[in-house]
C-alpha cells in the first residue's frame, strides 16, 4: 500500500494532463490505468489515430483527383494498407511512449490495472494478472473517460457491425461502408474509406448533419464531401441491423413513415459516446449523477463523497480531449489551493474533413433561438490570394458579434486549416475581445488567416476583397 496526495483513475488527455500540473504542484501523484500504455482513447483509438489516417487517404485522393490540376501525374497509385496502418501504429507509439517519459520525469508513480474506489481514499487497483493492491490517496480524481454509444436492435458484433475502435484498423478496404451518425467520428472516418476507395454512405437521424453548425456551414460541407463521394441520407433513423451471408442489412424509418433499407459490407456506427464509469466507484459509496448519465459536479470538479472529483467526458461539457485537458488542469490547481481557471463558452469544436470545420461559441442558429442580437460577417476562401495559390479555395469563414458592443460571440470556419485559424478567434473570445480587434490585428500577407481577419472587417461591412455584406 502506499500513500498519495492525488490519485488519478484513468490515463487519457484528462487524467494524464491532470497528473502532470498536479505533480508540477508539488502533490504527490499517482496515475491509474488499466490499459499497458497511457493516452486513453484519444491517443490509442481517437484522436490521433484517425488523424494520421486522415492524412495519408487525404494524400491519397490528392494523388487520385486532384494531381493532375497541378500538372502532377501519377500512373498506378496503389496503397499498401498495411504500410499506411503500421505508420499510423508508429505514430500513437511515439506519443504514448512520450508520455510514460512525461510520468517519470515528474516522478509521477504509474500503476497498471483497473482502480476502484471502495472507500473515501481508498483505492482497490486489480492488476492484468488478477492480484489487487490498495492505495491511499488523500485526493482521487475521476477521469475514466467515454466509450461508444450502442443502439437498440444493432449487435456490435467488432467485425462487419464495428465501432470508431475497429474503423481505424480495417484490413481491407470495405467495398461499401455505412455510417450511422453524421457527426465527427462519422464524417472523419467515412471520409478516410471512402479516399481509400470504399462507397460511403452516410445515415443521419437529423434533418443535417454535423447539426450543431449552422445551416450554411452544414449544407457547404455536405456539398464539398458529396462530391467527394459520400452519399448522405438526413432524417433517417436507423431502427435496426441484420448480419446476412455476406452483407449487413441495415433498416430505417424516415419521417415520410417510410422504411428504406440499405446493405453494406460494414456498418460503423457513430451515434454518439456515453460516460464509462463501470465500476471506478464502489456503488454503495453512493455517487451522484446527473439526470443525463454524468458525475454531477460542482464548480470546481468536486462530487458529492469526501475528496472526490471528477474530470473529462464523464462529467457535463463536450465529450473533446482539449476540454478534458483543462478540466484536468483547473481541477488540480483547485485542490492545491489555487484558483483553477476553464471558460466553458469558449471551447473549440473540429471535424477534420477536408476542408476541415471549426467552431467556437455561439451560433447564429443559437443566437435567434435565445433573441441574441447579432451582427454576421463572412469571407470566403475564393478571394484568398494563399487559399487560390494552396487550391483550397471551398468555405468561408464567418464570425458572430454581438450587434450592440461588438464583442465576439462565435465563428465557424470552413476551410483549409481551419483548425488552426480558429484558435486566433478563441483567443480574442477569452480576452473579450470584439470583430473590430480582430478586423484591426496585422495578419501576415499572404496567409489563410487574412480570411479570418476578413470576416472580422466584414460584420461591419468593411472587408476588402469582397462587396459589402447585405445590412445584417
Ligand atoms: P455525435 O454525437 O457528434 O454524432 C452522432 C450523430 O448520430 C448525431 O448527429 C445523431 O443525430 C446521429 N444518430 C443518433 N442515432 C441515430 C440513428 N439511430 N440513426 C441515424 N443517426 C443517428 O457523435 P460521434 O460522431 O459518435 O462523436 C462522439 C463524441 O466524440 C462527440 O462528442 C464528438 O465531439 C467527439 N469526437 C470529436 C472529434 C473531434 O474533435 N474531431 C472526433 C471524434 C469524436
Amino acid at each position: 500500500m502506499a500513500d498519495f496526495d492525488l490519485i488519478v483513475l484513468g490515463g487519457g488527455p484528462a487524467g494524464y494532463t491532470g497528473a502532470i500540473r498536479a505533480a508540477q504542484l508539488g502533490l504527490n501523484t499517482a496515475i491509474i490505468d488499466k490499459r499497458e500504455v497511457l493516452g486513453g482513447t484519444c491517443l490509442n483509438i481517437g484522436c490521433i489515430p484517425s488523424k494520421a489516417l486522415l492524412v495519408s487517404s487525404q494524400y491519397v485522393h490528392f494523388a487520385h483527383h486532384e494531381a493532375q490540376h497541378h500538372g502532377l501525374k501519377f500512373d498506378g497509385v496503389q496503397v499498401d494498407l498495411a504500410k499506411l496502418m503500421a505508420r499510423k501504429q508508429t505514430v500513437v507509439k511515439q506519443l504514448t511512449q512520450g508520455l510514460e517519459f512525461l510520468m517519470k520525469k515528474n516522478h509521477i508513480t504509474r500503476i497498471r490495472g483497473i482502480g476502484q474506489l471502495v472507500a473515501p481514499s481508498k483505492v482497490v487497483v486489480t492488476q492484468p494478472d488478477g492480484s489487487t493492491e490498495e492505495h491511499r490517496g488523500r485526493n482521487v480524481i475521476l477521469a475514466t473517460g467515454s466509450v461508444p454509444m450502442e443502439l437498440p436492435n444493432v449487435t456490435i458484433d467488432r467485425e462487419r457491425v464495428v465501432t470508431s475502435d475497429e474503423a481505424l484498423s480495417f484490413t481491407e478496404v470495405p467495398a461499401e461502408l455505412l455510417v450511422v451518425g453524421a457527426g465527427a467520428i462519422g464524417l472523419e472516418l467515412g471520409s478516410v474509406w471512402s479516399r481509400l476507395g470504399s462507397k460511403v454512405t452516410v445515415l443521419e437521424f437529423l434533418p443535417r448533419i454535423a447539426a450543431f453548425l449552422d445551416p450554411d456551414v452544414t449544407q457547404a460541407l455536405q456539398k464539398t464531401l458529396e462530391a467527394q463521394g459520400l452519399k448522405f441520407h438526413v432524417e433517417t433513423q436507423v431502427t435496426n441491423v441484420a448480419l446476412q451471408d455476406k452483407k449487413v442489412l441495415v433498416q430505417a424509418k424516415t419521417k415520410g413513415e417510410q422504411n428504406p433499407e440499405f446493405q453494406a459490407d460494414k456498418v460503423l456506427v457513430a451515434v454518439g459516446r456515453k460516460p464509462y464509469l463501470d465500476g471506478a466507484v464502489a456503488k454503495d459509496l453512493g455517487l451522484k449523477l446527473t439526470e443525463r448519465g454524468r458525475v454531477a459536479v460542482d464548480e470546481q470538479f468536486r462530487t458529492n463523497l469526501p475528496g472526490l472529483y471528477a474530470i473529462g467526458d464523464i462529467i457535463d461539457g463536450p465529450m473533446l480531449a482539449h476540454k478534458g485537458e483543462e478540466d484536468g488542469i483547473a481541477c488540480t490547481e483547485f485542490i492545491a489551493g489555487k484558483s483553477g481557471h476553464l471558460n466553458y463558452n469558449v471551447v473549440p469544436n473540429v471535424i477534420y474533413t477536408h476542408p476541415e470545420v471549426a467552431c467556437v461559441g455561439l451560433t447564429e442558429e443559437a443566437a435567434k433561438k435565445n433573441g441574441t442580437q447579432i451582427k454576421i460577417g463572412k469571407f470566403p476562401f475564393v478571394a484568398n490570394g494563399r487559399a487560390l495559390a494552396n487550391d483550397e479555395s471551398a468555405g468561408f469563414a464567418k464570425i458572430i458579434a454581438d450587434t450592440r458592443t461588438d464583442k465576439l460571440l462565435g465563428s465557424q470556419i470552413i476551410g483549409g486549416n481551419a483548425s488552426e485559424l480558429i484558435a486566433e478567434i478563441v483567443s480574442i473570445m477569452e480576452f473579450g475581445g470584439s470583430a473590430e480587434d480582430l478586423g484591426r490585428t496585422v495578419h501576415a500577407h499572404p496567409t489563410l488567416s487574412e480570411a479570418v481577419k476578413e470576416a472580422g472587417l466584414a460584420v461591419d461591412n468593411l472587408a476588402f476583397s469582397i462587396p459589402p455584406n447585405p445590412r445584417q
